[in-house]
């Protein structure tokens, strides 16, 4: 029996990479996109703000993990083309990956997307991750790193953050097993945490005082302006980081737990494991 082409979006990425491991751990094949230039011949050149490269990267594709890039405020204009293509193609099932809270609004282009793809008779799963573990490693670590601090108009709400990894395998698990076909999941890890609890799990592995700081919406705005994201994304983000303070992120599910047969990684196993970020 042929073997299903998966093609991944995001593929050098937090949750690509994983995916991609899992996936090629599992034997299928992998077509990776990068909007860079491709290192092998099993990547391929998308530039989803341009939509160049999407006819060719679909060539001979049987399934689709589909991502919007960070940065990129207007996330149906990234991912309609690919939708689009996909339907044009026929392909056996796109797994399309938003946010939580993206479905609260149908106006919200997050939703958009997740609509486009439930009316487009293609067979689909949608997830839509709470807040990253991993945004302590990457997008909030220069404050740990250089002033011991988390850095975030937070408040004292609670997030049931996610592990990525976690993300990554309920994926690989979607995109190889027809028995959750057609259905949207809002994934997060095992419990709400603040982030003065977050604090302490990097403290407590680090052996290093960290501790969280409330700053006000202003003061990340300019930090973020002055890292280079474009103005509409920090606007978004700064829009995504009010809904967490008033406690729309606290929610837990199970579908982590539904999906893979194992309750999600907690901050302690998170922590852990990345502890090398924060030393
Ligand atoms: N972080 C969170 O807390 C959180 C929570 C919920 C949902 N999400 C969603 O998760 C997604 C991000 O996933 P991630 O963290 O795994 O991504 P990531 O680590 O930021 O990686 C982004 C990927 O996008 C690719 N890329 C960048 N620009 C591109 C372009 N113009 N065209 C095509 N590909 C491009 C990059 O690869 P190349 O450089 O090789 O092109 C890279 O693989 C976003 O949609 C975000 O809204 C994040």
């Amino acid at each position: 029996m042929k073997q299903d082409l998966i093609l991944v979006t995001g593929a050098s990425g937090t949750v690509g990479t994983e995916l991609i491991r899992l996936l090629k751990a599992e034997g299928h094949k992998i077509r990776a996109t990068t909007s860079k230039t491709p290192k092998d011949a099993s990547s391929v050149h998308v530039n989803l703000a341009t939509g160049e490269g999407i006819r060719e990267a679909f060539e001979g594709v049987d399934k689709v993990f589909l991502l919007s890039p960070p940065g990129y405020a207007d996330q149906y204009k990234m991912l309609s083309p690919m939708i689009q293509e996909a339907k044009r193609r026929g392909v056996k099932k796109v797994v399309l990956m938003t946010a939580m809270g993206a479905n609260a609004s149908d106006e919200t282009p997050f939703r958009r997307a997740e609509i486009e793809l439930e009316k487009s008779g293609l067979t689909y799963n949608i997830v839509r991750p709470n807040w990253f573990m991993e945004n302590f490693n990457t997008f909030w670590i220069q404050g740990i790193r250089e002033h011991g601090k988390i850095l975030l108009p937070a408040g004292k709400a609670k997030t049931s953050f996610i592990d990525a990894k976690d993300i990554s395998a309920v994926i690989a698990k979607l995109l190889t097993t027809d028995k959750f076909d057609n259905k949207d999941f809002d994934l997060t890890g095992p419990q709400a945490l603040d982030h003065d609890e977050v604090a302490k799990a990097i403290s407590d592995v680090t052996g290093k005082k960290i501790v969280y700081q409330e700053i006000q919406p202003n003061e990340l705005k300019v930090g973020l302006l002055a890292a280079g994201l474009p103005a509409d994304y920090t606007e978004f983000l700064l829009a995504i980081l009010g809904f967490l303070r008033e406690g729309y992120s606290a929610r837990t599910t199970t579908s982590v737990k539904d999906i893979l047969g194992r309750a999600p990684g907690d901050i302690k196993q998170y922590a852990q494991a990345h502890k090398q970020a924060w030393l």
